[in-house]
Formats: C-alpha cells, structure tokens, sequence
C-alpha cells in the first residue's frame, strides 16, 4: 500500500505528487489525481508543518470525494470540447482543401473582346473614371468579407481600392492570396458607393487579375516579420520593408518633392548645380568628426562637406549649389545627428553677410511656397504635419552675445564642465548646472529650449571666432569687445534646432594663411583653396542646408532617421 501526502499550508495541486517532500494541497485533488488506484492507497494530512500527519476523518473524506467527482467531471468534460475542436478544425481543413482543389479549376482569361485597357498608375486614375484601365502594384491590405475580396493596392505613386467578387475572388490564387504580394489587376473604375470612402474616391471592379509574385503567408508573413509593436532594433534592420508603410513612404515622396523644390527655387536665383566628389583629402569643420580612409596609401576622407570646392566654382560658374552626402564621424546618438547626411550647400560670390541670411530666408520661403502651391505636396505635408504653417518673414535675427543674455534672461542654464570637458557634480551627486557666459558654445539642449520658447525660425548670429570653423570671415572689433566674432549664422527651427549653419568666408589671403596657423592646419593641402584669394578675390559667403533636419520641421518627424532613406548613426550602416 502506498501512502499520500497532504500538507493544507505548504503543498500543491499543481505541483505536487502526493510524496512527503512535494505532498499536495487539497485531499480533494489528492483523491481525483490518485482516483484509479484508490484501494491500496493510504491518505495522510496535515494542516501545517507544526502539525502531525494523520488519516483523515470520515466527513473529512466524504466531502473530498464529492471535490473529486467534481474535478473528473470537469476533465471528461474539457475532453470533449478539445475533441469537439479538433474534429471541426479537421472538418473545416478538409473544407478549405476541398475549396482550394475546386479552386483550381478555375482558370481566368482576360477578355480579349473588351477594349484594351490603358495601363495606369493609381495616381492618375480620375481621369480613367467609368472606363476599364490595368494597374499593377503590391498588395498593400486584403479583406476577405464573405467571399468578395478587398485589396488596397499600392504602386508607388499612391493607393486603390480593388474589388474581386464571384468567379475573379474564387481563383485559388484569390484564396491564397497574401498581402505584399505583387499582382496585376484589370478591370472597370467607378466612383465608390455613397456613404463609402476609399483613396481618391473610386474603386476598381477587377474583371481578371493574376499574381505576379506571391508573398509567403504564415510564419513568414509580412507582417510577422513586422509590424508596429517591432523592437526599433528590429525596425532599423527591417528599414526595407518599413519603406513600405504609409508614413515611412510619404516622408520619403515628401523628400523627393522638397529637394526638386529646393532646386527650382535655387535655380530661380541663377545659382547652377555642382557635383563635387565625396572622397577629398581636406577638412572643413574640424578634424574631431572626420572619417578616414586608406586611398591608395595616401589618408583621405569622407567629406565633412563640399564647401571648399563650391568657393572654387564661384569663378567659373557663378553661383552654385550642390546636393551631396556628407560625412560625420560624431558619436552622437540624439535625433537630430546622422553619420551620413544629405547636404544641400550654395555659395554666392560679391554679397554681404545681410545679404546672405536674406538669401537663405529667400530659399526657405521659396522653398516651401512652392511645396503648398502644389496640391498634391500640400496634402501630403498636410497628412504628415497638420498644424504645418509656413514660418512669417522676416525671420528674427539675434546676435549669438544677445542670445547668451536671453538664454540668462530665460534661466537656461547649461552644465558645467571641467578642463577635459567632463560635467561637474555638486555634493549630492548632481550635475551642476551654470549660467551661460560669452564665449560658451551654445549646446544643443539650450538652443532647442531657445527656438520651443520663440516658437518660429530664428538666425543666431555672430558667433565667437574660437567656437567656429578656420575659413569664417572676422567681423570689424569693436570697442569693449572682449573677443573676435565672426560673420557666421546657424539658421534654428522649431522642434529641430540648427538646421542651417552659414557664413563669409575670409577672402584675404593672408588673413587665410593666419587662420590655418591658428588651428594648427598644414596649408599646403589647401593650395587650391587659397589660390582663389590669389586670382580675383571678393567677398562671397554661403551656407550648408541639413536636408533630414529640414524634412523632419516639415513633416513633423520625432528624429531624422526617419527622414533618411537607409539612415546611418553611430553603430549602424545596415541595411
Ligand atoms: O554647421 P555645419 O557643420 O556647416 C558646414 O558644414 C558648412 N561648411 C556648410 C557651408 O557653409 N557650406 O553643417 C551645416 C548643416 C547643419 O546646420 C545641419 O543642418 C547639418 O548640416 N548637419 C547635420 N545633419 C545631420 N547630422 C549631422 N551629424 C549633421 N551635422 C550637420
């Protein structure tokens, strides 16, 4: 005979197994779970450990049997129902296979006796309204509703909602079909039903279709691999198939838009467009955030930025702009740094440096005027941003020295920092924060509460020689000024901060060979530069546009990875 433990305080039913070491809890379940051998078992229970085993009492048993009626009753009971599952699960697989073996007898052909349909893109369908057109695209949503099915599809150019009912939804590529799937459909465009929605007001009753390449379902289905729960580590190595969605699409069209709307306006200034080379053996912004490479055994870099070569077209060509990658080896995480960026830099020659934030005004304005005059970048700028306002001329203008009293004024404060440019702690382990004095750089922290509290774009002006790049041009000293400033501007917006960083340069040549000593910068690598000073100098300044920090003012966009293509930070160059 076997003896079975039951401790009230410390065993379990879930757990345990009747023995002295893991007894159960209740005599009840002791009962059910021992029900087959019940004759030649001996019952021994205890309330708690500070309690002896013991028999229990004849009520004690009679109650625990009913307990275990009880549960067997519940077990046959949850059996039934699994069988009963399975059994439907089975019927309802052979039904579907049985549909899927029907479903292959039904071949469609398109209707050769019917007008041939032009083919279109979803974006230009309105005025294909009433006749029959073909499109192709990718399966952007499906709804099966009763046997008629839905597909929103996507081409690139914009959405339609497609219809396939009767015989076109009985195909078994209709009843397999998934989304992401590339498929070509064909059929009648008619304005939706009253009352229904549906992008650019109509839908297509799809007369034949075929699958051109059909998405996996199941485990690999599109969106198993993703979708808006995704870990953002999972998202940045799926940023090819996050292209696809609507907002990472439309940020990207918006893109496309603004940079040919950035040329027309340029263009409109008589500025002509340049292609200088990313691989150069110069630096402009400081040799801290320069990526080296080895070019044949000599050192190269990955350009900073094009603005050397565009001072070298002045002469040539006029006024010029250039759309081009730079590089920045920053090891900054925030969301407004990239490691790759695209640079839109212009240079104008015989202007002064009122001139040149006019000019830069004159872009913006432009720019963005020429994206709300047309309708289908307004609605777009209007899906992505809704409270968009196109900023008010003119822009303020503060001089960096007003803007460190304003920061003061303000009770912006900045962190301390010691000789290596670590933050300072007070006693209880806090960063200590301090006012700002003339001569701080302004940190990013500040200059983003600065342009929240304005609340449009401001330039920021004049900024000390010491905080800024070799080739900006001095401004006169004036009486009292404890330091030498320069005629340089950082254009700030809104939710983003600098999104433009500007100046003259010095075009006197010695004054440039003195500001190369300065910063301990061989000038022999620079001859070309220099030369420009040499044959036919002028004044002549220019600027560096952030395109991925102006996109996201536009569009409202939380970081600037959102607004790049393949977006590359400290870490990732995937995919
Ligand atoms: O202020 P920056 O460094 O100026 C220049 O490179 C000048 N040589 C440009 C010129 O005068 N031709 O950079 C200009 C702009 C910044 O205002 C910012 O919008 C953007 O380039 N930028 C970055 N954008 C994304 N990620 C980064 N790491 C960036 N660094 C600068």
């Amino acid at each position: 005979m076997s003896t079975i433990y039951i401790d009230e305080a410390t065993g379990s039913d879930t757990s345990g197994t009747g023995t002295q070491l893991t007894p159960y809890q209740t005599l009840g379940h002791a009962l059910y779970a021992n029900a087959a051998s019940s004759d030649g078992v001996k019952y021994l229970i205890r309330k708690d450990a500070t309690a002896e085993y013991d028999e229990p009492t004849q009520s004690a048993l009679k109650k625990a049997k009913k307990t275990a009626d009880g549960l067997e009753k519940k077990k046959k009971k949850a059996e039934e129902l699994a069988e009963k599952e399975a059994k439907e699960k089975a019927e309802l697989r052979e039904k579907r296979e049985k549909l899927l073996e029907e479903s292959k007898k039904i071949v469609l052909e398109e209707d050769q006796t019917l007008p041939k349909p032009p083919r279109a893109k979803t974006s230009q369908l309105v005025e294909h309204r009433g006749q029959r057109v073909r499109v192709f695209g990718w399966v952007h949503r499906l709804r099966d509703q009763k046997g008629i099915i839905f597909i929103v599809l996507r081409d690139g150019t914009g959405y339609l909602q497609s219809v396939l009912s009767g015989r076109v939804a009985q195909t078994y590529e209709a009843l397999t079909l998934t989304i992401e799937s590339t498929v070509e459909l064909v059929g009648t465009l008619q304005p939706v039903p009253d009352g229904k929605t549906a992008p650019g007001g109509h839908e297509l009753i799809v007369d034949y279709w075929r699958v051109i390449g059909a998405a996996p379902g199941a485990d690999d289905a599109f969106t198993n691999r993703l979708n808006e729960k995704s870990d953002p580590s999972i998202q940045a190595d799926l940023r090819h198939l996050v292209l696809r969605g609507e907002n990472a699409s439309g940020v990207l069209r918006l893109r496309s838009y603004l940079l040919s709307a950035f040329r027309e306006a340029l263009i409109s200034h008589n500025l002509l467009e340049v292609t200088p080379p990313c691989l150069v053996q110069t630096q402009v912004e400081g040799g801290a955030t320069l990526f080296k490479l080895d070019y044949y055994g000599q050192p190269t870099f990955l350009t900073q930025s094009s603005q050397l070569y565009l001072e070298t077209c002045l002469p040539s060509l006029g006024d010029v702009f250039c759309v081009q990658e730079s590089f920045r080896a920053e090891n900054s995480h925030t969301r407004r740094h990239l490691s790759e960026y695209t640079h839109l830099e212009a240079e104008l020659a015989f202007i002064n440096f009122n001139e040149l934030m006019t000019h830069i005004e004159d872009i913006i304005c432009e720019t963005v005027d020429i994206l709300l005059t047309n309708p289908t970048t307004a609605a777009l700028i209007k899906a992505l941003n809704p409270s968009f306002e196109p900023p008010t001329r003119p822009f303020t203008r503060i001089s960096y020295v007003d803007a460190i009293n304003w920061l003061n004024e303000h009770g912006i404060k900045h962190p301390e920092e010691d000789a290596d440019g670590n933050p300072v702690k007070d006693e209880t382990g806090q960063v200590k924060m301090v006012e700002h004095k003339v001569g701080d750089d302004i940190a990013e922290a500040a200059e983003r509460q600065m342009t929240d509290i304005i609340g449009k774009p401001v330039f920021l002006y004049g900024f000390p020689a010491e905080l800024k790049a070799f080739y900006m041009q001095r401004m006169p000293k004036k009486e009292g000024d404890s330091m030498t400033y320069t005629e340089s501007c950082d254009l700030l917006m809104p939710n983003v901060g600098e999104i433009v960083g500007g100046s003259m340069r010095i075009s006197d040549e010695e004054e440039l060979l003195a500001a190369y000593k300065k910063e301990g910068i061989d000038s022999a690598p620079y001859y070309w530069y220099t030369d420009q000073r040499k044959y036919g100098t002028t004044e002549h300044g220019g600027y560096g546009l952030g395109v991925e920090r102006f996109l996201a003012w536009l569009a409202n966009r939380y970081t600037v990875r959102e607004c790049s293509l393949y977006p590359r930070w400290p870490g990732r160059a995937t995919p």
